[in-house]
């Protein structure tokens, strides 16, 4: 009996441990089912709108959630703008000039907290806009796990630092900083069909369209047309990085790399005689295999060291710590 007692006052004990410490909170896909059942809707309807008056803006919100996840977790940093005691990430190297879809996330955010004030993190926001946008321009679904919160900081040099791979990067390379982040090569060459839509700047693929050998003659001809060799002209003119279905969440990007289409250099080097060919074949003629390991995937970097229980807090302002 004394026993028996001790023991149950022990479980009780080592219980409310693992529910009350923070470090074992985890994502759910029904994290704001009572808290604010509107969220979904609310965040779809803004996102479908956005979309529809310009496709792109699908593709830079998926981006942004990539960026935001692999600079120290995926916690929202990336929203914030610089204040006086730090310098946030939005003008760090792989975000200067080319992160995008700022305004919708404020947009989103202000309904949200119209519905809910106070509930719904930014962090979680930039998650399931990523997923909403990638089924408006016909990719696949999936249930998005929820209850991340949102850093009180931003860190420049943590996004600067290379977390995030360049477009120069060798097979390697790639395959060593999303091994950084828990994510496999499998992983990255699904993330990687991400560019199925959106576009690039000339800057950072002139170096491909005239110096490269593995790129098809046309398709390098085209796009210099538009990409002028000299450096400083033309930096910022735009090209679609997959030139068959541009809007289209796709196959496509996997059989342009089979034809040397591949926009950035680090597109191509993902089919050039290394290991990951035959998963680009595979995936250029499975549409089903690319979803269903894609989906995986963004599930996966959606978990990378999120704030949870009572770390970070829940912005009020995507932009600015509370
Ligand atoms: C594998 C390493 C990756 C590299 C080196 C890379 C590099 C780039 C570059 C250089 C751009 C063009 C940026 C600009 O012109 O300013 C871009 C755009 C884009 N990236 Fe990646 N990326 C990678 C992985 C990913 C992942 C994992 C995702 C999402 C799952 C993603 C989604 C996108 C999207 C959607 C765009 C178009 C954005 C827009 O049009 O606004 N990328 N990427
Ligand atoms: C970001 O881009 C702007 C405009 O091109 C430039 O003036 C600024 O120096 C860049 N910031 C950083 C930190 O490189
Ligand atoms: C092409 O390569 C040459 C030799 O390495 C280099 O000098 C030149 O700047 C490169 N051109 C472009 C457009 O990257």
């Amino acid at each position: 009996m004394a026993f028996s007692s001790s023991f149950s006052v022990m479980f009780v004990v080592v219980v409310w441990m693992m529910v009350g410490s923070s470090s074992y909170a985890q994502l759910s896909t029904n994290f704001y089912s009572k808290s604010c059942p509107k969220v979904l809707s609310t965040v779809e309807s803004v996102v479908k709108s956005a979309v529809s008056k310009e496709k792109r803006m699908g593709a830079s919100l998926v981006r942004l959630f990539f960026h935001d996840c692999f600079v120290n977790g995926c916690d929202g940093s990336i929203l914030l703008d610089d204040t006086s005691s730090f310098t946030g990430e939005k003008t760090a190297a792989p975000n200067n000039n080319s992160v995008r879809g700022f305004n919708v996330v404020d947009d989103i955010k202000a309904k949200v907290e119209k519905a809910c004030p106070g509930v719904v993190s930014c962090a979680d926001i930039l998650a399931l806009a990523a997923r909403d946008s990638v089924v408006i321009l016909g990719g696949p679904g999936w249930d998005v796990k929820l209850g991340r919160r949102d850093s009180k900081t931003a860190s420049f040099s943590a996004a600067n630092s290379g977390v995030i791979p360049p477009p120069t990067a060798t097979l390697s390379q790639l395959i060593n900083r999303f091994q950084a982040r828990g994510l496999s090569a499998k992983d990255m060459v699904a993330l990687s069909g991400a560019h199925t839509i959106g576009k690039a700047r000339c800057v950072l693929f002139r170096g491909r369209i005239y110096n490269e050998t593995n790129i098809d003659t046309s398709f390098a001809k085209a796009r210099q047309s538009s990409c002028p060799r000299t450096s400083g002209s033309g930096d910022n003119n735009l090209a679609p990085l997959d030139v068959a279905t541009p809007d289209s969440f796709d196959l496509k990007y996997f059989n342009n790399l089979l034809n040397k289409k591949g926009l950035l250099h680090s597109d191509q080097i993902l089919f050039n005689g290394g290991s990951t060919d035959s998963l680009v074949k595979t995936y250029s003629s499975n549409t089903k295999k690319f979803y269903s390991d894609f989906v995986t995937a963004m599930i996966k970097m959606g978990d990378i060291t999120p704030l949870t229980g009572s770390n970070g807090e829940i912005r009020k302002n995507c932009r600015k710590p509370n």
